[in-house]
């Protein structure tokens, strides 16, 4: 196949996710010499458009792994992007803990999708949740072998190999991640939201901007009137640290992730 373009297609509210695809997609574009476009699925109003993609195009499309599978609210979006056999690399972000079935999912709903899904990556990354877990994920060696894999990727396309790759998850997935708190208990936290000092706020509305489910409130900042999926992008993006959760369930998984992975996890690359 004759790759004429690469697509970097992300979900990415805290950014790691865009962080690493566009340096795996910015490789492969790269090494064949063909142009690189960005495509941000972030925001609400970026997800309403459909997307046609050529049989000549190569897209990179990465997720962050929420409780081991992909954001639920994502899938529409995907179910949006409309292919003719469009080579793509399936690839998710984790945080430290584990990917389970993040991947094998994204595989399996881009191969529906009509992509011809030749590689696959799990990256670990910071955690959305943590200012300390993988706290420096992606680093000098994530990002060496993030190269090895683009020119791995790119010898593939030159052999013609469009063999469908395999990745290391359940398919059919199975149960989303239960989270559990610093006694080992299950945790439920569904319904917390983020908490505004409204001491330390500015009102600059770049939490209301940034919020993948357009859920905060323009009118007051301090207001979550939709659905949160807890990305923490709003806690991530506010310049004056006035965002956070002070759910107690959430706090004890937070605290417990902390406690128990703090090991180093190593990327994954399937080809
Ligand atoms: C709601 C939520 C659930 C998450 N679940 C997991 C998980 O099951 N395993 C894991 O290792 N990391 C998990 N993470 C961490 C994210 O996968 C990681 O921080 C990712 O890089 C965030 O991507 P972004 O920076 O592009 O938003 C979770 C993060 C969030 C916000
Ligand atoms: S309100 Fe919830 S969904 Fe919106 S940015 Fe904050 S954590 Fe994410
Ligand atoms: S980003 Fe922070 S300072 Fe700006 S409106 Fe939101 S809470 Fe207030």
């Amino acid at each position: 196949m004759n790759i004429k373009r690469v697509h970097a297609v992300y979900f990415s509210p805290v950014g790691k996710t865009r962080l690493v695809v566009t340096a795996l997609a910015g490789e492969i574009a790269h090494l064949l010499g063909v142009p690189l476009t960005g495509d941000d699925l972030t925001l609400p109003a970026a997800r309403e458009d459909a997307r046609i993609y050529e049989p000549d195009e190569l897209v990179v499309f990465g997720t962050p792994t929420y409780a081991g599978r992909i954001p639920n609210k994502l899938l529409p979006a995907v179910k949006e992007l409309f292919t003719d056999g469009t080579y793509a690399v399936a690839l998710t972000t984790f945080g430290n803990r584990s990917f389970d079935d993040s991947l094998s999912e994204l595989r399996s709903v881009l191969t529906e999708n009509g992509f011809c899904v030749i590689a696959g990556a799990a990256i670990a990354a910071q955690h959305a949740f943590s200012e300390t877990l993988a706290a420096d994920r992606p680093d000098a060696d994530d990002l060496a072998r993030i190269s090895a894999f683009a020119a791995a990727v790119c010898e593939k396309i030159k052999r013609g190999d469009d063999t469908p790759c395999s990745v290391r998850g359940r398919d059919p997935v199975g149960p989303y991640y239960t989270p559990r708190g610093l006694d080992g208990e299950p945790k439920v936290f569904l319904k917390a939201k983020p908490v505004t000092d409204k001491e330390k706020c500015r009102s600059c509305g770049l939490c209301a901007a940034g919020c993948p489910m357009g859920s905060i409130s323009t009118q007051d900042y301090a207001s979550v009137t939709g659905i949160c999926i807890k990305c923490h992008a709003c806690v991530k993006h506010c310049p004056v640290g006035a965002k956070y959760f002070d759910d107690e369930a959430f706090l004890s998984h937070k605290a417990m992730l902390e406690r128990d992975y703090t090991r180093r996890a190593e990327p994954e690359f399937f080809i």
